[in-house]
């Protein structure tokens, strides 16, 4: 059986559009069942909706607290009985009470070399600090900002020409590659946490 997956988004959504053409392959092994945001008009939202896949947006601004906010995210994903969430390009950080229901099985990529250059600017914080190989990270996401065990990397190199919006695009090549080929793995073998920091694809 298929795994299902809720993908999370905040931007352009090419990472979800990955996802989904992916699972379009039976082979594949997972289907996106439903696609969240925590912001109205992007463009991942038009992807889904485009391919007929049900949305929810939750703000953080309805709510009183980041508490509610966070609960209420995690209701909207548990009414879609994902074995997976996936944070794909998704800028916020969810609590502990999100982390209750879906830790361990919660994954977001992150355009750079964890635990190199963390946060919301990885691409920019790599290229001013002048490295010559930067990438991506798919994780298991953690109370942490990026902190999270990793599952995968993908090691992109940086040109003397580059700028941020160029190393981003680059990266942006790998990174969908890597979290559809990651996805797909956890879906088909799952996945084994040998320790607190290292888990392996595969049983
Ligand atoms: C990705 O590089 C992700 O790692 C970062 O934002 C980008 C999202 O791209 N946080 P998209 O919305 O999937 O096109």
């Amino acid at each position: 059986m298929n795994a299902r997956l809720v993908v999370l988004v905040s931007g352009e959504g090419t990472n979800l559009q990955a996802l989904i053409d992916a699972c379009e392959d039976e082979d594949y092994g997972a289907t996106v069942v439903a696609v969240g945001a925590d912001r109205d008009g992007t463009g991942a939202l038009d992807r889904a909706a485009r391919h007929d896949i049900p949305t929810f947006t939750r703000k953080v601004r309805d709510f009183t607290s980041r508490a509610d906010w966070d609960q209420a995210l995690a209701d909207d994903c548990q009414r879609y009985r994902p074995d997976l969430v996936v944070s794909a390009g998704f800028m916020k950080l969810v609590g502990k009470r999100f982390l209750g229901v879906f830790g361990g099985r919660f994954l977001n990529t992150h355009p750079a070399l964890l635990p190199s250059f963390p946060g919301m600017h990885g691409v920019r914080d790599a290229l001013d600090y002048g490295v010559k190989v930067t990438g991506c990270t798919v994780f298991l996401v953690d109370e942490g900002t990026d902190s999270g065990p990793v599952l995968a990397q993908a090691a992109v190199e940086v040109l003397d020409d580059d700028d941020e919006a160029t190393l981003h695009e680059r990266i942006k090549v790998s990174e969908r590659k890597l979290l559809v080929d990651t996805v797909g793995r956890m879906a088909r073998e799952g996945w084994t946490a040998e320790s607190a920091r290292k888990v392996r694809l595969g049983q």
